[in-house]
């Protein structure tokens, strides 16, 4: 199955469940708005990608894994948008869930996102519990405090800010789980895929400035020059935009370098590669002049 059919099957499956019973019609109604249709389904889609390279052992965890993980993050933009946040009214090319439900309903649809993605691991990890136990323990570092996103909002309540701790908090913690879920879904120790993920990560923020800076509202699905008009400090106000393309490749050199040893690290390697290409806003590079042209 490809991975994009096996993390929608699993999403499917997680809201169903937090649909069942008798469940407030609204608030259920409101968990599927938040997750469906997904983003770019980034980082479930490198955790199956690490997953695969370390040989997917056990399929059905894994894809708990991916599935927890961008429960999170969905939740994270649900409350990322909430006026006390960044009072953001599209996400998505749709309305904000607080614009399209309520904000009560929006503080309520990313609590119980969060909480269905801790229990989709407990539930899926019965025949191999210490995998389990070691995904909890990774997707909770990287979602609280002070490794996770939780930690990468409160920086923006600082007067000072670190801007290296705010980063790898708010972006890059939840592509470190990506890249250590899947190596321990599989079986494979957490440690050595931390850099891969750092840098994947530090990659991302670099092109979601430029996408910030350079892309319109209906070409991102949600409001554009955010970085700006929130004085927040970002890769093109620092370098330019040449400059941070720059600092993007430089960067994805380094990731895929630092790919551990293990049986898929070419496909995996080719997997960054064409991820990368998608990510930096088209039109953006400047081509390379040829003398005499
Ligand atoms: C947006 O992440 C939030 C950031 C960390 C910048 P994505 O760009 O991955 O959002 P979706 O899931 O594709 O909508
Ligand atoms: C959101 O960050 C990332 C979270 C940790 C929630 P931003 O506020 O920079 O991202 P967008 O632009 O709303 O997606
Ligand atoms: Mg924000
Ligand atoms: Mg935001």
């Amino acid at each position: 199955m490809k991975i994009s059919d096996r993390i929608a099957a699993t999403m499917t499956a997680a809201i169903q469940q937090g649909q069942g019973g008798v469940a407030p019609a609204r608030l259920a109604a409101a968990l599927e708005y938040a997750v469906t249709p997904g983003g770019a389904r980034i980082r479930p889609t490198i955790l199956m990608s690490v997953a695969m390279a370390c040989g997917d052992d056990r399929p059905g965890l894994t894809n708990a894994a991916a599935v927890a993980l961008e429960l999170i993050h969905c939740a994270s933009l649900v409350h990322d948008d909430l006026p006390c946040f960044d009072d953001a009214d599209l996400r998505r090319g749709k309305p904000a869930v607080h614009r399209a439900f309520s904000e009560p309903l929006a503080v309520l649809t990313g609590d119980s996102l969060i909480i269905m993605g801790f229990q989709i691991l407990a539930q899926a990890g019965a025949v191999t519990p210490a995998r389990a136990l070691g995904l909890i323990d990774i997707l909770g570092k990287r979602t609280g405090m002070p490794f996770g996103i939780c930690a990468g909002q409160g920086w923006e309540s600082e007067d000072q800010i670190d801007l290296s701790a705010y980063h790898q908090a708010k972006t890059g913690a939840l592509f470190i789980a990506a890249t250590q879920m899947g190596a321990v879904a599989a079986g494979q120790d957490a440690e050595p895929w931390e850099e891969l993920g750092a840098r994947l990560g530090e990659a991302f923020q670099v092109a979601d400035d430029l996408r910030d800076a350079l892309c319109d509202v209906d070409e991102l699905g949600k409001p554009a020059g955010q970085d700006d008009l929130h004085g927040r400090p970002n890769a093109v106000a620092s370098l330019g935009v040449q400059g941070a393309i720059r600092r993007f490749d430089d960067i994805l050199g380094g990731a895929i370098s630092s790919i551990p040893a293990c049986p898929g690290e070419a496909a995996l390697a080719q997997m960054v590669r064409a991820y990368a290409d998608k990510l930096v806003p088209a039109g953006a590079r400047v081509k390379p002049t040829v003398p005499g042209e």
